[in-house]
């Protein structure tokens, strides 16, 4: 007799994929021409049948796919509704009529999407798709901090679970914290989790920042060092950053912004030549619609966002499941620091 259990899987279970039939391929060939020059054509086979399964379920289901900026291609130029930075996606979500929103994105995001749409069904292809900044900190955590700068309001970065920002004063994403923590008018702010974007703050506002040492394990991963590198080894290379980069990294770019906040500047200013200091699908997603400029790439993958994939977000759809929830004992003060920060223009 075996005395080995059996846990609920926490990943939507892919059934047999289906066939690259003649009428697939008359369906969603054409959806390939967007991701053409980032996706290889021995590939496609593989992912038409999967996104034309997608697009039947999506309307099937009246569901709504938010992807986002680090998705890879075949998610963000094939499925997706809608796509962008994390304050996008947040803002989008209050906006959808959909009756089931599947998040292609880590769990913090699909938490977020479902307090400000507490009625709708949300789901999240793999339910393990973390975040080395969320696991940085607790409810305790923050209480302590709050009794040791009582006259402080919390900021809480939205890569954090909702008991966490139950705790908060008000949220803020990469795109928005200078902003949120301005609009405060405070002497001092506790920011937490992520110590490089609090210091990037202070910086740039003049607040004092209590920071926290939680840090993104994609971004911390980046040196000056390499970046001085890749400047000497090409020329005119425009650099831009995430603020989740470490302070000495920031300093050797040319901007600094939340993941829509670069695309922007790509798209806007059309540089010959770029480095992407962030997850590296980014750099995919933005140069298949941007040909004319060459991305010169330091691969970091964030092992959480990679746990969605076509199969996955088919499966979520066909079962309903994993579905996201959050407790209500800490839904209702969540809500109200994440609506706080959508309300600060
Ligand atoms: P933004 O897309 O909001 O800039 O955040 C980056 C990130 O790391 C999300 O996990
Ligand atoms: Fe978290 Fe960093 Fe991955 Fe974003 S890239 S989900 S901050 S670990």
């Amino acid at each position: 007799m075996t005395t080995c259990t059996a846990t609920q899987p926490a990943t939507a279970q892919s059934a047999e994929p289906a066939a690259y039939t003649p009428d697939v391929a008359e369906r969603v060939d054409h959806i390939y021409t967007k991701m053409r020059s980032v996706v290889p054509e021995i590939e496609w086979p593989v992912f038409a049948p999967e996104i034309d399964a997608i697009l039947r379920l999506k309307a099937e289901r009246n569901a709504v796919i938010l992807a986002h900026n680090y998705q890879t291609p075949e998610i963000f130029h094939g499925v997706a509704d809608i796509v962008g930075d994390s304050l996008a996606l947040a803002r989008r979500a209050v906006e959808t009529t959909a009756s089931v929103i599947v998040q292609a994105g880590v769990q913090f995001m699909a938490e977020t999407s479902k307090l400000l749409n507490p009625e709708k069904t949300v789901l999240i292809p793999d339910l393990g798709a973390g975040c080395s900044l969320a696991e940085s900190i607790t409810p305790t955590d923050v209480r302590r901090l709050r009794e040791a700068y009582p006259d402080a309001p919390v900021v809480t970065y939205v890569n954090t679970s909702a008991a966490v920002k139950a705790e908060s004063d008000i949220c803020c994403t990469s795109g928005n914290a200078v902003r949120i923590v301005e609009s405060l008018g405070a002497e001092r702010v506790i920011f937490i989790p992520d110590e490089y974007l609090g210091k990037y703050v202070a910086g740039q506002t003049g607040v004092q920042i209590i920071t926290w040492a939680g840090h993104c394990e994609v971004h911390e991963r980046f040196t000056p060092q390499e970046l001085i590198e890749y400047r000497g080894a090409f020329d005119d290379l425009c650099i831009i950053a995430h603020p989740e980069c470490a302070p000495e990294v920031l300093a050797e770019a040319d901007f600094v912004g939340s993941t829509s906040q670069m695309i922007g500047f790509v798209r806007e200013k059309q540089p010959d030549r770029v480095l992407l200091v962030t997850e590296c699908s980014m750099s995919d997603n933005v140069a298949a619609e941007a040909p004319e400029t060459e991305f010169v790439r330091p691969c970091n993958l964030c092992p959480h966002m990679k746990r969605v994939t076509l199969p996955g977000i088919r499966s979520s759809l066909e079962t309903l499941e994993p579905e996201v929830t959050v407790d209500p004992g800490v839904a209702v003060a969540a809500r109200l620091a994440v609506e706080r920060m959508l309300e600060v223009q």
